[in-house]
């Protein structure tokens, strides 16, 4: 498949947007302050905090999992069983205490934070895979 570029210029704080990338959704999120600030608050409700297990290229091995810390770039697939999450943009404490944004699949209830890392106690064995991508400008990212 070919990359895809995307235009992330319009994409408002908290928004995010779908492309399709071989044939799976890819979502680029534009993560607020506040989102990024829950993120390092949590890792000990996560399986896998630090993504050692996980697919992602070598430059989104952090714990923003990006590039930049405001753009996630993520396959919108369910590590379990491929459904695609949704996003629970300041929605997500229904499903964790005290965390205010994340995804939650709903075909067997399991859940991601901000940059995609699986809660524990959940059925999906790893957290979201991380496409290849990198910024051809400040306003365009190229997935692929
Ligand atoms: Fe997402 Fe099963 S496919 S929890």
């Amino acid at each position: 498949g070919a990359p895809v570029e995307v235009n992330i210029s319009k994409v408002e704080p908290g928004q995010l947007i779908r492309v399709e990338w071989r044939g799976k959704p890819v979502w680029v999120v534009r993560r607020t302050d506040d989102i990024l600030a829950e993120l390092p608050k949590h890792n000990d409700q996560l399986r896998d905090p630090n993504s050692e297990e996980d697919q992602q290229p070598e430059y989104a091995k952090n714990i923003y999992r990006s590039i930049k810390e405001e753009f996630f770039i993520a396959v919108g697939i369910c590590t379990h069983l491929g459904c695609s999450p949704t996003y629970e943009h300041n929605k997500f404490e229904q499903y964790v205490e005290g965390i205010r944004s994340g995804f939650f699949c709903p075909c067997h209830g399991s859940k991601f934070d901000m940059s995609g890392r699986v809660f524990q106690g959940v059925p999906a064995p790893l957290n979201l895979v991380i496409p290849p991508h990198h910024y051809v400008d400040d306003n365009t990212i190229l997935v692929g």
